[in-house]
C-alpha cells in the first residue's frame, strides 16, 4: 500500500488530491486546519490538524507518524497574497502581508521537507512535491501580484536546492503548476475545473522518475520556464 501526505487536504486542490488518491486504495495522511471538508470521503483517510506555519507543529507531528513511509509528500496549502489589503500593488505594499505569503508559501513547505525527509526517504516511490505557480516563473514575469510570484519563486529555488541535496537519498523533488484553476484562490475565471487540473497532476506525480528530480512542471507534465 502506498501512503501520501498533503497538506491543506480539505479544501481546493488538496481536498481533490485527498479524494483521487483514497478512490485509488492510498493511504492518505490528510493535513488541514479544520477536517470538515474530508467528511463524507470514503477511504483510508487520517486526518492530521495542521496549521503549516505552526514549525513546532510540523515537527511534532513528523514525530507522531514516525512509523511511516510516505511514498508521495505533497506541499500544498498556500495563499494568494491579497488579503484584501492592496498588498501586491506598487505604492501600497503591506510588509505584515508580505511575511504571512513567504511564511504560508515558501517556509512552511521546505520546514515540512525538512521534517518529513526521512519519512519520504524510506518509502518506495520517494517523491517530494511542492505546489508552484508559473507565476513564479522569472521568465514568464508580466508583472503584479509581487508577494505572490516571489514567494513561489523562491519556492522554485528552495525545490531545486532540496533536488542537489536529496539526490544521494533517491528523493524526487519536483514544483508542479496546477494551471490557472477554479478553486477559491483561482476564482471562477480560471481556464481550468478542478477536474481537468488535480487527476492530471495525480497522473503526472505517479509517473515521475529519478531523472525528472530538480524540474519545475506544469499539470500536464510539460516543463516550464524557470
Ligand atoms: N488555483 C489556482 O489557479 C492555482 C494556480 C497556481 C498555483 N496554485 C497553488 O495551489 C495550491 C492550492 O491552492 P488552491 O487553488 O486549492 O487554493 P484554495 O482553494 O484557496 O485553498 C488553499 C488551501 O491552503 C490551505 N491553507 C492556507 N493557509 C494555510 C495554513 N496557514 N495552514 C494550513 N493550511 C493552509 C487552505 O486551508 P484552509 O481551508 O484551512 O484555509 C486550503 O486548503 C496553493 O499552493 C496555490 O498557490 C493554485
Amino acid at each position: 500500500m502506498s501512503t501520501v501526505l498533503i497538506t491543506g487536504a480539505a479544501r481546493g486542490l488538496g481536498l481533490d488530491f485527498t479524494k483521487q488518491y483514497a478512490a485509488k486504495g492510498w493511504r492518505v495522511l490528510a493535513c488541514a486546519r479544520k477536517p470538515d471538508g474530508l467528511k463524507g470521503i470514503k477511504g483510508d483517510i487520517h486526518h492530521h490538524a495542521l496549521e503549516v506555519t505552526d514549525y513546532k507543529g510540523v515537527k511534532a507531528l513528523a514525530k507522531e507518524l514516525s512509523a511511516e513511509a510516505i511514498d508521495v509528500l505533497i506541499c500544498n496549502a498556500g495563499v494568494g497574497g491579497e488579503a484584501g489589503r492592496g498588498t501586491q500593488t506598487l505604492g501600497s505594499f503591506d510588509p505584515s502581508a508580505w511575511r504571512h505569503t513567504f511564511e504560508v508559501n515558501t517556509f512552511a513547505p521546505l520546514m515540512m521537507a525538512e521534517a518529513f525527509v526521512e519519512h519520504v526517504a524510506r518509502s518506495k516511490q520517494r517523491k517530494l512535491i511542492a505546489i508552484t505557480s508559473i507565476l513564479g516563473s522569472l521568465a514568464n514575469n508580466n508583472g503584479g501580484r509581487y508577494a505572490y510570484r516571489a514567494s513561489k519563486t523562491a519556492l522554485n529555488m528552495e525545490w531545486s536546492c532540496l533536488a542537489k541535496d536529496l539526490e544521494g537519498k533517491g528523493v524526487i523533488c519536483v514544483a508542479l503548476h496546477p494551471g490557472w484553476v477554479q478553486t477559491d484562490m483561482g476564482g471562477p475565471t480560471a481556464t481550468l475545473t478542478i477536474d481537468q487540473s488535480v487527476p492530471s497532476m495525480v497522473k503526472v506525480i505517479e509517473g515521475l522518475k529519478p531523472s525528472d528530480n530538480g524540474r519545475y512542471i506544469s499539470y500536464d507534465g510539460s516543463g516550464l520556464p524557470w
